[in-house]
């Protein structure tokens, strides 16, 4: 497919503009472009054309099985859309005053108080714009909190497992903390052992996902609460795997000081091009004075922000977060309403149903029931006939599936890691399986075939290593001469009209 650019014809326009009717402003020379912009010249239809021929070149959780691990892309239910669509909250400006936005405040008010009761922890900020964000928010509420009690320069370490997404270290870094890094036992939960020797007077906290990266509960949750309480340090829960536990078990009680959520995940989002995300946090009451302001609250019938918060971390993010996030996320919680634990448990089945198909066909490295995603290993295709976790995933695109995650995480070699989510029918995740299983066969006897895919998809194998190296991602006008240097002058006219 050409690139627009390569469309291009001089002089084409797809639209037409009314004549100037006001005076053309005197703009000094030194202000001036030398040259106009090189913006691609193409009619309307064209263009249509253009950019829906792209769009069906892409992939998306509406185009198709999307289970990429520890992303949580779940359907996401058009009457979200509808009601963040509602006029009330779409033109909202976030400056109106609290009177003129009641409905709005209090929508943020109860989904605090709903992701309260979901963590299990009493006070909840909306602010954080992501999991990401959440986690350095929490790690700057440890830092508040320890510095009031005059630990702040004795408690230095954070400590994280070997399973731990690499948000988890960069945030903790970003912080200013250091990293501890604590193995994983034979059963995929936190090595016990090796965590008491790394816990002492100067760790600040745990942070850790539950279930794992690996989608398995960590059986010793108590035990590691136990430890960290009793050194005097705070746990962190990433919540971004909330989608296996939401209304069954709850952070809070399992021994959790600080929970982010990935609202884009666990109560759907359009995610997965870069945003937006929402990231709140919940806390126990003892971190709540630390917590970002404005702090949405209820006097009586009226909802208002409270700055009056003296030990505040301050505001994390501009206004009171991403507000679209939080109207499409209550909408979703409200539409299961009290039976919100169906979604986790529809979840954690079909992540099963799939375990249960695929482990005999793969290696799975921990031989456990999962919670809503698990992780296989390619390692024995790789030894025996030279097929990869890669290889795999590319050719499932010739299925018409997006792949899993791959190589993550990193203690397993070879990693496909799977999270089908509850919107999926069984008729889907049979048709995944049966891909899967193919897969696993051609790998003996069509090993070539694999290697080379895909086939049937818009772009082939790509060399990923040059492509990370050497990324192209914009337009190489040193390569594509510039005709509006054409000494007539016409073209540059012509441009500067349509800019
Ligand atoms: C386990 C885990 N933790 C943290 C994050 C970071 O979340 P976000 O992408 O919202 O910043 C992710 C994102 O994929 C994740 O999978």
């Amino acid at each position: 497919m050409k690139l627009i650019y390569e469309k291009s014809q001089e002089g084409r326009r797809a639209s037409s503009l009314p004549p100037r009717s006001l005076p053309v402003p005197e703009i000094p020379d030194d202000l001036r472009r030398e040259h106009p912009p090189r913006l691609p010249e193409i009619s309307e239809p064209e263009l249509v054309r253009h950019f829906t021929s792209l769009s069906t070149r892409t992939f998306g959780v509406d185009t198709g099985f999307y289970p990429l691990g520890s992303c949580t892309m779940k359907h996401n239910p058009r009457v979200n859309e509808r009601v963040v669509n509602f006029p009330g909250f779409r033109d909202l400006h976030p400056l109106q005053e609290e009177e003129g936005a009641q409905g709005a405040l209090e929508l943020m008010w109860r989904l605090q108080e709903i992701l309260a009761e979901v963590a299990g922890l009493p006070a909840v900020s909306l602010q954080p714009a992501a999991g990401s964000q959440g986690e350095l928010t929490g790690l700057m509420l440890m830092r508040a909190y320890f510095a009031e009690r005059g630990e702040a320069e004795t408690r230095r370490k954070i400590v994280i497992p070997d399973t731990a997404h690499g948000t988890n270290p960069a945030s903790v870094t970003m912080a200013g903390y250091e990293v501890t890094p604590v193995q994983t036992d034979p059963r995929g939960n936190i090595d016990v052992d090796d965590l008491r020797t790394k816990v002492d007077e100067h760790t600040a906290g745990l942070m850790l996902t539950n279930p794992s990266t690996l989608g398995l509960f960590d059986e010793n949750i108590e035990e590691i609460a136990r430890i960290f309480h009793g050194a005097g340090a705070l746990m962190y829960y990433d919540g971004a795997n909330l989608n296996a536990v939401c209304g069954i078990s709850r952070p809070g009680d399992m021994g959790f000081d600080i929970v982010h959520f990935n609202l884009h995940k666990t109560f759907s989002q359009p995610h997965g091009g870069g945003g937006p995300g929402g990231g709140p946090i919940a806390v126990r009451d003892r971190l709540e004075p630390y917590l970002p302001v404005p702090a949405v609250v209820r006097d009586g019938e009226r909802f208002r922000y409270d700055y009056d918060r003296p030990k505040t971390i301050g505001k994390v993010r501009g206004f009171a977060g991403p507000f679209g996030v939080f109207v499409r996320s209550y909408a979703y919680i409200r539409s299961y309403g009290p039976h919100l634990r169906e979604m986790s448990e529809v979840a954690v089945l079909n992540a099963n149903y799939l375990l249960a198909q695929l482990k005999d066909a793969y290696e799975l490295p921990f031989d456990r029931l999962c919670m809503h995603e698990f992780v296989l290993s390619v390692r024995t295709l790789k030894r025996q006939h030279g097929i990869t976790a890669l290889d795999v995933a590319k050719r499932l695109m010739d299925y018409d599936f997006h792949p899993p995650t791959v190589y993550f995480p990193l203690n397993v070699p070879e990693a496909l890691m799977i999270e089908p989510t509850e919107t999926e029918a069984k008729e889907t995740l049979d048709e995944f399986v049966q891909a899967m299983l193919e897969i696993a066969r051609d790998a003996s006897e069509r090993p070539d075939e694999l290697k080379e895919a895909p086939h049937h998809r818009p772009v082939g194998r790509v060399d990923e290593v040059k492509a990370a190296k050497r990324a192209v991602v914009r337009y190489l006008f040193e390569d594509h001469p510039d005709l509006s240097a054409d000494p007539s002058g016409a073209r540059q006219l012509e441009a500067q009209k349509g800019a």
